[in-house]
């Protein structure tokens, strides 16, 4: 009832659907979720509402992650951003599973919770369950005084303004987003040097644009949306950082147009996926140039042996992927540790597309809810 008041006070700014217009707005909610977050003069990050000290911030020695769907991805890319820079050890949980769970939890250990709507009952419970055992626990919320808000000791809000469509589209590139500048502020409290943050500092500051140039493939996406709309499975493959950017690619597809879809890390390929792999079945590839991007390739070139269909979503052109490819999708280049935020958008307006063409109800696809507050 709330939602739907909520809902007819949103306008859509001419857009068709608010997922569209979600997507669109992506390059000013990622400059909210930075807004007055980065301290240029310390070279770190600031966040008003940890509630917690520098001293005890700095004697976090575990992090857990938990959240459910598209939080869940987020909570994966948060993993690899941690680990590199602020070399704290990251676990990352289902909320589903860890209120169930009896993991044995060290009292160094930070939990965040992150969550959109702030109202998934087993991101809640899961939060609540950890308090409880003694332990800080943290809300990474989009939707202030949300139950899991006012749970939690404390937290970071995206700042994402509200999201209307089912499928998560801004609330996702927000929270990596302040997931980086978490491992940004973890990092500077430990190790990083004071010119590694200025650069990384540099580096978030160039993002909005670049989302906003990744947004420029749109009429290229919608071609290949109308070339597979009838596929009845996609398999979307990436590494490292955009191994996460698979699994939401693939999700946003199942959410909202129904077709199956699998997201898998591309080496893990050969133990399964490829048995898939048919002239019917496209393979979405995320491969940016980076640490894995020859082995990314590779795993092109087997699909294709087998008559695979390869969508490759890429930085510059490079005769290795052009030819190999048959349909290629342009976005900025940034460095690997951002570029899931802008490699999420094409797979983002790819889901849109193909539900759109499907004659599919992109907002509120069925069997879904936006915010699921019961088990
Ligand atoms: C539902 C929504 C998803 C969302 C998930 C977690 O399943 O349909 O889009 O990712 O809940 O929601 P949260 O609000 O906790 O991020």
């Amino acid at each position: 009832q709330r939602l739907e008041t909520e809902t007819q006070q949103i306008s859509l700014d001419g857009y068709p659907h608010y997922m569209l217009k979600e997507i669109h707005e992506q390059p000013d909610s990622i400059r909210n979720a930075m807004r007055g977050r980065l301290d240029d003069q310390n070279a770190t990050a600031i966040f008003g509402g940890l509630n917690l000290t520098p001293q005890q911030l700095r004697s976090v020695d575990r992090i857990i992650l938990t959240g459910c769907g598209t939080s869940w991805h987020s909570a994966l890319v948060g993993e690899y951003l941690i680990e590199e820079f602020a070399r704290i050890p990251v676990e990352v949980e289902y909320a589903s599973e860890l209120r169930y769970r009896n993991p044995p939890i060290e009292p160094g250990t930070l939990v965040f919770g992150i969550t959109q709507s702030g109202e998934t009952a087993d991101t809640l419970a899961a939060l609540v369950e950890t308090k409880r055992k003694g332990h800080r626990t943290l809300a990474i919320n989009n939707v202030v005084g949300s139950s899991i808000a006012q749970a939690a000791d404390g937290g970071v809000y995206l700042h994402a303004g509200p999201e209307i469509g089912v499928a998560s589209t801004k609330a996702y590139t927000s929270q990596c987003c302040t997931l980086a500048m978490l491992a940004l502020y973890f990092g500077r409290l430990r190790h990083m040097s004071y010119e590694a943050g200025q650069e990384f500092i540099t580096a978030l500051r160039r993002l909005p644009a670049a989302v906003e140039q990744s947004l420029t493939c749109e009429s290229r996406v919608r071609e290949v949306a109308e070339k597979y709309q009838s596929a009845t499975t996609f398999l979307y493959m990436g590494r490292q950082y955009n191994f996460p950017t698979a699994l939401e690619g693939a999700l946003k597809l199942k959410e909202i147009s129904y077709i199956h879809a699998e997201g898998y890390p591309a080496a893990e390929m050969k133990h399964g996926p490829i048995a898939l792999v048919d002239e019917h079945t496209p393979s979405v590839f995320i491969v940016p140039r980076g640490t894995t991007y020859e082995k990314v390739i590779a795993n092109m070139e087997e699909v294709k042996a087998r008559s695979g269909p390869v969508i490759a979503v890429t930085c510059h052109a490079d005769p290795a992927i052009d030819n190999l490819a048959d349909d290629v999708i342009r976005v900025p280049e940034t460095p690997e540790f951002l570029q899931p935020i802008v490699s999420v958008i094409p797979l983002q307006l790819l889901a849109y597309n193909v539900a759109l063409l499907r004659g599919c109800d992109v907002d509120k696809p069925r069997n879904l809810a936006k915010s699921v507050t019961v088990e």
